[in-house]
Formats: structure tokens, sequence, C-alpha cells
């Protein structure tokens, strides 16, 4: 293997570049760590180096964290303590090395990278958009295993620690110098030679008791030394380490262990000293790492990092075309989101609407979207400037004679949707590319009456556009697979995570959110209490309950998507009472100030309103169905209805409806998703609850032929390790 590590000693500072030559990123792989180590033991013997600085040879990245591919081969919490034991006792040795390491940071400096950064004697980081630094571990189901725990609150006092470590959130070079986390920020181009006249500094000062002398050269160290101070009382620690556990708790509903596990981590620490906290650190390490929790989101990490890697269509794939200018049709909720997401990447925008009006209201809307960018400092000033000048708007079709991409977001209406293509089709130039954002009308329905049916496609957005992290692509059997991988790669370039999805009424991921919502109004129907049935899908782990979620979207939103839903498939889908004599009496969720629950003037949700009961079926709230109850039969009706994508091939893979549902309709992410889920509880267990609920509930619970057939096989939808 090529080696990763090269060292260039000038003037007795070693310069180490870090660059694994065949891999887009820096990790922790095993070899690295090898020859790390080969490095350390260079480093203590040549007493031609008195200290050494530690550069990434990657554009955006420092060290990206451990190899995941890797933790994933561990085959016990034993392996992966052992592998948290080696990782420690390497940063101890970083940390107590003859020679300071200064870790010159430019780009991602993220989990085991930045424990790494942690054991150096001094960190300096780029001011560089990419240069960003983040404990991550807790988002695949672990916790930092090589000090971090341990190290982290040290230096940016509990509470900052705390933060970082139970978010995993990324934080930038201002904040990180704010908060002790690095001990200088300087620009990009001088990093590496700050960084060794701070490495010579330090080796001047000398020995090991320079760790605990003010570092030479620190711009400033604000905070830090006097949150340290603040952390530093028992009953104080006490009392963050509860709130910690309490909100966690609460955030979580005890689904996530890795987050508890940190603290106890970083408690121990506090407690008992380092040693007992490292020993804390690698066995809570150890069990995570085996748990269920990580295995299913380490298995999204992957199945989404594929998907990025996905062209859309299976090889030869086409290259894309180039996408620089787009038209959004409709300056709603929808298209102003969709507007607001290109332009941050760089496209123009030119933004129809049928007056003025509404062209103003949707540039507004667009403002505000990268306004709180600006606000949170994620962009500058000027940066602002230039994403609000890509956006210009319009009540005709001028402007639209150069777009290479038309994203259609007018009402829900076919009629309306086929007039508008076929108005802006005699103003495209012939190649470009139609897309429509509809939610459930069939894309080969709204092609028709297109003159170039092979370049019209579906790009089906979540709500809110800006936030949502999924797109489908729904694709016709007439849509030219160049139109495919154009339209998969810009929706990439948007940030989001692409599925493709054939053409069928409500796609996938609505599709499988009707017969939940359904089931869901069908317990309304037999006298559920509406907060008994949001209460129990919370505590499956959905992030809101379905009937908050209709309340969410608008009931005649959810009432309309229900009839095509219904039309399509039958019986099985036919719409609860509930929801048709809610609708019927005016009420259409949060949007209007009512619906099934009260909001006040702010629009924020108070408790059901008990009036709501008096247009219920029961008049009342009469059933004392049982958490598990409501869970089995609107879970159920919702993975019945994926497997029948997937039997019926408007789904590609399990993974596409696994990823599909956690991250367009926020199926829980610790169970993987609707194929994850069948995998843990076995087809035949699925099989035979489903046949129980259909004997009830006929014919809403029929058994998906190829669920029936995996239960008779014995079959999975994913090899036992994965
Ligand atoms: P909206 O009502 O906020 O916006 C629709 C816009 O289209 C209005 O500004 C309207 O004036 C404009 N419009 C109507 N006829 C037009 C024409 N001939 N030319 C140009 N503009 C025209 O609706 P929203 O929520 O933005 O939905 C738009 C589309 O996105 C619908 O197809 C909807 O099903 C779909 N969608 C909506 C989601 C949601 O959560 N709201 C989620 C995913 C898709």
């Amino acid at each position: 293997m090529t080696p990763v590590l090269t060292v260039d000693v000038r003037d007795e500072v070693a310069v180490v570049t870090l660059d694994v030559s065949d891999a887009p990123v820096n990790t922790f792989t095993r070899a690295v760590r090898d020859e790390f180590v080969a490095l350390l033991d260079r480093l203590d013997h040549d007493q031609g180096v008195r200290a050494a600085v530690l550069l990434s040879g990657k554009a955006d990245v420092w060290i990206a964290g451990a190899d995941v591919e890797e933790l994933v081969a561990l085959r016990s919490a034993a392996d992966a303590e052992q592998l948290s034991r080696l990782g420690q006792a390497l940063m101890d040795r970083v940390e107590r090395m003859r020679t300071p390491i200064v870790a010159a940071i430019n780009g991602a400096c993220m989990g085991g990278g930045l424990e790494l950064a942690l054991a150096c004697a001094y960190r300096i980081a780029s001011e560089n958009p990419k240069t960003l630094l983040a404990l991550p571990e807790v988002q695949l189901g672990l916790i930092p295993g090589a000090g971090g725990t341990q190290r982290l609150p040290r230096l940016v006092g509990l509470r900052g620690a705390l933060d970082m470590i139970l978010t995993g959130k990324n934080v930038r070079p201002k904040k990180a110098l704010q908060t002790g986390l690095v001990d200088e920020v300087v620009h990009p181009a001088i990093l590496r030679e700050i960084a060794i006249r701070r490495a010579r500094e330090l080796a001047d000062a000398g020995g090991r008791d320079r760790l605990a002398q003010p570092r030479p050269g620190a711009r400033r160290r604000t905070g830090a030394t006097q949150r340290l101070l603040l952390d530093d009382n028992a009953l104080g620690r006490a009392v963050v380490f509860r709130q910690a556990r309490e909100q966690t708790l609460a955030r979580t509903h005890g689904h996530y262990p890795a987050p508890l596990a940190a603290i106890d981590a970083i408690r121990t620490g506090y407690l008992h000293g380092r040693t007992r906290g490292l020993d804390a650190e690698a066995k809570l390490f150890g069990t995570a790492a085996a748990s269920d929790v990580a295995q299913q989101l380490i298995f999204l990490f992957f199945a989404t990092n594929a998907l990025k890697k996905d062209p859309g269509v299976p090889p030869p794939a086409p290259p894309p075309l180039p996408v620089t200018k787009i038209g959004v049709l409709g300056t709603g909720f929808m298209g102003a989101g969709i507007a607001a997401i290109s332009a941050q990447r760089g496209v123009s925008v030119r933004f129809k609407d049928t007056d003025h009006t509404r062209v103003l209201k949707g540039l507004a809307a667009v403002r505000d979207v990268i306004d709180d960018r600006l606000r949170s400092r994620q962009i500058t000033p000027t940066e602002f400037d230039d994403q609000m000048m890509l956006v210009s708007g319009t009540v005709d079709y001028t402007g639209f004679r150069t777009v290479q991409l038309v994203i259609e977001a007018v009402f829900e209406d076919l009629d309306v949707k086929r007039r508008v293509l076929s108005e802006v089709e005699a103003v495209l130039p012939p190649d470009a590319i139609l897309a429509s954002n509809t939610s459930t009308i069939p894309i080969e329905r709204i092609a028709t009456g297109s003159a170039r049916p092979e370049r019209v496609l579906g790009m089906h957005f979540f709500s809110p556009v800006h936030k949502m992290p999924l797109l489908e692509v729904i694709v016709t059997p007439r849509t030219d697979p160049q139109v495919i991988t154009t339209v998969v790669a810009f929706g990439k370039r948007l940030g989001k995570t692409v599925i493709i999805v054939r053409d069928s009424p409500g796609f996938y991921a609505n599709r499988v959110l009707a017969p939940y919502i359904n089931e869901a109004a069908k317990m309304l129907d037999e006298g559920a209490a509406v907060d008994a049935v949001d209460r129990a899908l919370v505590a499956f782990g959905f992030p809101v309950g379905p009937i908050t979620l209709v309340d969410e979207v608008g009931i005649d939103v959810a009432g309309k998507s229900g009839e095509v839903i219904s039309d399509a498939y039958g019986p099985r889908m036919a719409p609860s009472l509930s929801l048709q004599r809610v609708l019927a009496a005016g009420r259409f969720g949060r949007k209007g100030r009512k619906g099934f629950y009260l909001y006040d003037e702010a629009g924020k949700k108070q408790g059901v309103d008990p009036t709501i009961y008096g247009l219920l079926p029961t008049g009342a709230n009469r059933s004392i169905m049982g958490d598990a109850e409501i869970q089995r039969r609107s879970v159920l009706a919702m993975v019945n209805e994926a497997a029948r994508c997937l039997e019926e091939g408007v789904l590609r893979s399990p993974q596409d409806g696994d990823v599909g549902a956690v991250f367009g309709i926020g199926f829980p992410p610790f169970r993987g998703g609707p194929f994850r889920y069948i995998d843990t509880l076995g087809a035949e267990a699925i099989v035979q609850q489903l046949e129980e609920l259909n004997d009830r509930f006929p014919p809403r619970f029929e058994p998906a032929a190829l669920l029936l057939d995996m239960a008779h096989k014995r079959a999975r939808f994913y090899p036992i390790s994965d």
C-alpha cells in the first residue's frame, strides 16, 4: 500500500502530511493507524526532531473519523471495546510525546479525527467554510471512543462538551476558538507556516509541563477557562448531568442509548478521574457499537452514501446534462422552497406565477429561507446578495427560453398542471427537462399531451423543502435515461438524498403514509382518543403522531391525497369517516387554526379540541385501545404497503424503501426503515399478525404476496450480517 503519511523535516520540525491517496477522504483505517504508530516511534527516536505539525493533503478534509466499514466488521462488544482501547492508547501516546504535535486543521475534522486533535499539544483551525469540527458518533448510535468523552470537557467545559457530543453538531472555526476547542484560527494560506512556528515555540517552551502553561501564540482563549471554573463545582455538575439526561430522554423517548452512554462516560471521568473515565468510555463504546440501534443507523449511513454515488439508472449511465438555470412554475409554498435551495447552490431561477402579488410573496418566502442562513452565519452578507440576485420573478414565460430544467409546483390539479406544461413547452429549448412536483398525480397523466414525454418526470420534494432531506425522482417507462441522470445529479446538488420511484399513484412515500394515516383515522372511527393515537406512534419512534401530521399538512391536502390513493388501490385504502367529517365541517388543520387540535394565535399546537369528538362517528372518545394495538395496526398497514411497492417494482430495492421512509416520512431511524423492521420481526411473524388483523378488518391487512412468499421461504430482505 502506498504510504499515507509523508514527513518533511524543516529546522527540527517534522511536517507530516496525511493523505489517503486512494480514497476521497482521510479516515482512520487500521493501515493509517499502523503508519501513525510508526511515525510516533520515529518522532520519539529522532533527536533531530523537536516538534511536529500534522496537516492533511486533502482540500476539504483533515480527518473524517474512524473507518465505519471497519466498525461494522466488528463482531462483538468485546471487539469494539478493544478497538476503543487501542484508540485511547494511541491518543494518550500522542498527548505524552516528547515532541509536541500541532494539529493544523483545514477541512472536516470529525470523530476520531477530532479526538486526535484533542490529544495534540496545540490546535489551529483554518478560516475555511469547509473546516468543521464535530464528534458525530451519536448519529451512528456510538459514542466517541478514543478519549473524546474525557478530553473534550476539560477543554471546552462540561456543558460545551455535552452540547457537541449529544448532538454531533458541526462547530465552525470561529466558535471553536471562542469555546477553547482550538487555540488559534488563521487564514488557510498561512496555516502551515503558523503551525510550524507554533510547533517550534512549543518545543522551546520545553518539556511536558508546557501543557499546563498558557500556550504561546494563542490569540484568544475566551470563555473556556471561565467555564471550567463554573463546571468545577460538583453540585453544579450534578445539575448539568441530570438536565442532560432528562432532556435526552425527552428527545429520544429512550430509543437511543448512545447519548445516555456518552453522558455516563463523561460523568465517570468527572467523578473518578481520567483512568476510570476512559475505562467507562471503552466499555460503553463496545456496548453501543454492538447494539441494534447502531447497526440500523450505520446501515442508513451506508445506504445514503451508496445513493450519493448512484446515477439513477443502471450502467452505462449517460452523463448528466449541465443545469445552470431553472424555471419554477408556481411561487407558492413548495415553489419558493425549491427556488431558495436552488439559488443557494448557485443556480439561476426564473420564478413564475399568475400575478405579481403572488410572485412577490414567493420572492419574500425565498428571502426568508436564505435570510435564515445569513442569520445563523452560514453565509456572508455578500453570499446572501449573490444568492438573492439569482432569483427573478415573472408572470409570463419571459426568461424561460434559456432554462435547462423546469420544475412545476402549481396547484395539485391535473388540468392546471397539463395546461401550464403545454404553455411552457411552447417556449422552452427542445432538450429542456420538465419535472412536476406533484404529490400524488401520476406523471404519465400529466405527460399526456406533452410534445416530449420522454423529457417529463417527477421531482417529489417534501415540505419544508429546505429542511427535508429526501427527493423522490419519479420515472415513467418513457423517461429518457439522460433526463433521469440529469435530474438525479441536480437533486444531489441541492443536497437531497435521491431515490428513484416508478410512476404510480402516491409514488412511494405518500403511498405508504396513506394506509398508516388511514388506519389511525379508522381507530378514531372506532372511538379511540386523538391524543392516545398520536402518543402511541410517537412512542413507537415517529417524530409526530399521524393525527398531528394530518393537522400539519392540512386536512384538505390529506383528504385529497387519500382520495387519489383510494381511487387507485381500492377498498383497502377506503377513507375513514372521521377525516371526511372533520373536513366537511370546514376544518383544515393548523393553517386554519382549526383541526383535531386547538391552536393559539401564533399557530402553536395546544391540546385536542374537545369539540372534535362531536364530529367523529362514535361522538366521543370511548375506546380504550392500548399503545401496542395502535402501533401494530398503523405500522403494519404501512410496512405491508411498502412490501407491495417493492413487489410491484415501484421501488428498486429495500434500501431505497428504508431510506425513503426514514428521510421522507420520519419512520423511526433506529428501526432502520420498514424493510429492516420486517426483518427484525421476521416475515413469518409479520404475516401472522397481518392475517389476524385482516380477519378483523378485511381487506385492509391482506398480506402482500411478497411477504407471504418470504414467510414461506423464511427469507429476509437483508443478509443477517448487514
Ligand atoms: P401553493 O398553493 O402554496 O402554491 C401553488 C402556486 O401555484 C400558487 O402560488 C398559485 O398561484 C400557483 N399557480 C397556479 N396556477 C398557476 C399557473 N398557471 N402558472 C403559474 N403558477 C400557478 O401549493 P404548494 O403547497 O406549494 O403545492 C404545489 C405543488 O406541490 C402541488 O402539486 C402539491 O401537491 C405539491 N406538493 C406539496 C407539498 C406540500 O406539503 N405542500 C409536498 C410535496 C408536493
